[in-house]
């Protein structure tokens, strides 16, 4: 039986954190959970993650200092595949037994040919949400979708979606945050209860770094409870750490 996990943090909208959430989880998973790790970046045109490992190669070659902070790691950086969703179905079953976990960054949309065959392979999507209108009229055909086609098919892997909110105002919209979790919850839609805060880091270069871990300072901002939640899920674990007081600790201590 296949050991290999294939998730995506994926959704119909752009701009919602797709990418940076699944560079985020690659790279815990990869220098603090120590699990190997691959991913496939089939967001055509963008390839964002895949032009990202060549600039930090770049970077590398050029500043001697970093060079030799990436060797004192003493990890190799996890290995990125930029290609189209056809070749991406090929690339990921090649993985299948190599890898504890290949994260996979597709494009939003259902109009790509070979989407559906590359979403039965995943076995959980987690879905980004902002706390817009949009983000959530997005968000509803794509889980829809997905149960479609994919979720329970005896041909597919994916087991369960689930949606989350990124970009997290802590002080903003709470009604509008209760009413479409109630919406979800009435959709039979699961909902993480870790959220990712809205955070200028964001932008921050060693945020987005593929080849360096995050440092303590930006694991504050709920990503180690989004991690410790996708992972009991992912690993079928009793969810024994994610609880209202991790959470509400997490919430006091970021900026
Ligand atoms: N929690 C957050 N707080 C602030 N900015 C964020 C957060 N998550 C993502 N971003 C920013 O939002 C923008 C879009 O993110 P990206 O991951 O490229 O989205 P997608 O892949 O869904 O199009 C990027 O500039 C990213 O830095
Ligand atoms: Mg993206």
């Amino acid at each position: 039986m296949s050991t290999t996990k294939y998730i995506s943090i994926s959704s119909q909208k752009g701009g919602v954190g797709k990418t940076t959430i699944n560079t985020l989880a690659a790279s815990i998973f990869h220098f603090i959970a120590k699990q190997k790790v691959a991913v496939i970046d089939c967001d055509y045109p963008q390839h964002s993650l895949e032009t990202l490992r060549e600039q930090e190669l770049e970077m590398l070659k050029s500043n001697p200092d970093k060079l030799a902070e990436f060797q004192s790691l003493g990890m190799q950086a996890y290995p990125i595949i930029g290609c189209t969703v056809q070749e991406a179905l090929k690339e990921a079953k090649s993985m299948d037994g190599e890898f504890d976990l290949v994260f996979i960054d597709t494009p939003g949309t259902i109009n790509v040919p070979g989407i559906i065959e590359l979403w039965k392979q995943l076995d959980y999507v987690f879905m980004p949400l902002e706390s817009d209108r949009l983000s959530v009229e997005a968000t509803l055909p794509f889980a829809q979708a997905l149960e479609a086609f994919a979720k329970d098919k005896p041909d597919s892997r994916l087991k369960q979606y689930y949606a989350f909110w990124n970009k997290h105002i802590k002080s903003e919209k709470q009604d509008f945050y209760q009413k479409t979790e109630d919406l979800f919850a009435q959709l039979n839609i699961p909902f993480l209860k870790s959220r990712l805060e809205h955070s200028v880091n964001y932008k921050k270069d060693l945020m987005r770094s593929t080849m360096f871990p995050l440092s303590k300072e930006f694991m504050r901002l709920g990503i180690s409870s989004l991690i410790t939640e996708m992972s009991q899920i992912i690993f079928d674990l009793a969810p024994t750490t994610v609880d209202e007081a991790t959470l509400a600790t997490e919430e006091t201590k970021a900026p």
